[in-house]
């Protein structure tokens, strides 16, 4: 007679510095990325299972149901054609995020991360074979990445590459990787202050600005730039020459959002409060020789990226020069992080 199992994991947003940008079937990327895990962004699932005679999920996001539930029906069939003990289970998924929704922190990838890691925590209980931390955490990214692409680099601490990248030994399109280079000390410091310029629902999904990279003029530049962009930065990771590691991080963002304008149909998803958020920051770095910059993600806001030993003069600077061009002056401070837990279910 089979058993009910339970697994509940904790797993963190994350952002990207070289960004996932198109993809090939499979939601395999076009090209390889490159981001650090958050640290209080984080998604709680726990998922319970009870066998049934044929799949079924019932899904609450913190305590209700939600458009989410419909996501996660159709990830698990669609993972379910691979893997065939999960049609033989009743799914009870409760989840919830440490973060508001909108505010410019990617909740699909922590929570496609902490789904994944309880997934296969509960492969491991119900075929009783144990994988290594290393197969734990390389499953766990490739069926997150099924999910959404970019919460395959969730499932790691610090700094995850995914993608094949040249002369990369285990970098791999199928998952990310766990960075293990010997960065400069400063950029296990990083910080990540979100500056929410606009929090309406954005015009254009990851998805659909995926899909325009398949025909867009500057793809196959874009797919060189972002190699090229990667393998530059993980060399100036090694040395610490932080200015151009911001030249590069606001390059990668700015290209991004060149992508969307310059895609058909195009899409402007920066605001004017962004670009008045952007030159405020450049123009402080140049005042006071501070290593600060941006990065962005495919919507308005802003991510002022900055090193721990600056905090203080950021947040002043935060508080004094950016939050009149937030929405509410609405900001949230965060960190790079420690990678995903195993919650006591
Ligand atoms: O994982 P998706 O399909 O939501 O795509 C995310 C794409 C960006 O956030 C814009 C870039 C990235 O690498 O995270």
């Amino acid at each position: 007679m089979k058993k009910s199992y339970e697994a509940s994991w904790e797993c963190p947003s994350n952002i990207a510095l070289v960004k996932y940008w198109g993809k090939k079937p499979g939601q395999l990327p076009m090209n390889p990325s490159l981001s650090f895990s958050l640290k209080k962004a984080q998604t709680k699932t726990s998922v319970r299972i009870e066998p049934a005679s044929r799949r079924k999920v019932e899904f609450l996001f913190e305590g209700k149901t939600s458009f989410f539930t419909e996501r996660v029906e159709k990830y698990l069939a669609a993972m379910s054609l691979e893997h065939d003990w999960l049609n033989n289970y009743a799914f009870y998924i409760e989840s919830e995020n440490t973060f508001p929704h909108s505010t410019g922190i990617a909740s699909s990838a922590s929570a496609y991360g902490a789904l994944a890691l309880c997934l296969v925590d509960l492969k491991q209980q119900v075929t009783e074979k144990k994988f290594t931390t290393q197969q734990f955490f390389q499953k766990a990214s490739r069926w997150a990445r099924l999910g959404s692409g970019s919460a395959c680099r969730s499932v790691f601490s610090s700094f995850a590459l995914w993608g094949r990248l040249e002369g990369f030994p285990n970098s791999t399109d199928c998952n990310a990787i766990p960075v293990t280079e010997k960065f400069h000390p400063a950029y296990q410091s990083l910080r990540d202050a979100v500056l929410l310029v606009d929090s309406s629902k954005k015009q254009v999904s990851s998805s659909a600005g995926h899909e325009m990279m398949n025909e867009h003029d500057f793809k196959d530049v874009r797919i060189a730039q972002a190699n090229s962009h990667l393998r530059q930065l993980l060399e100036v990771m090694k040395t610490g020459d932080h200015q151009r590691f911001f030249q590069l991080i606001e390059k990668e963002a700015l290209s991004l959002h060149a992508l969307m304008m310059t895609s058909d149909p195009s899409f402007i998803l920066l605001q004017p409060n962004s670009l008045a958020v952007i030159a405020k920051i450049r123009a402080f770095r140049q005042q006071t020789g501070l290593a600060v910059g941006f990065t962005i993600d495919a919507g308005p806001n802003i991510h002022l990226i900055y090193f721990e030993q600056d905090k203080q003069m950021v947040h002043q600077f935060i508080e004094g020069e950016l939050l009149s061009l937030t929405e509410n002056g609405d900001w949230l401070d965060d960190c790079i992080g420690n990678g995903p837990r195993k919650l006591n279910g």
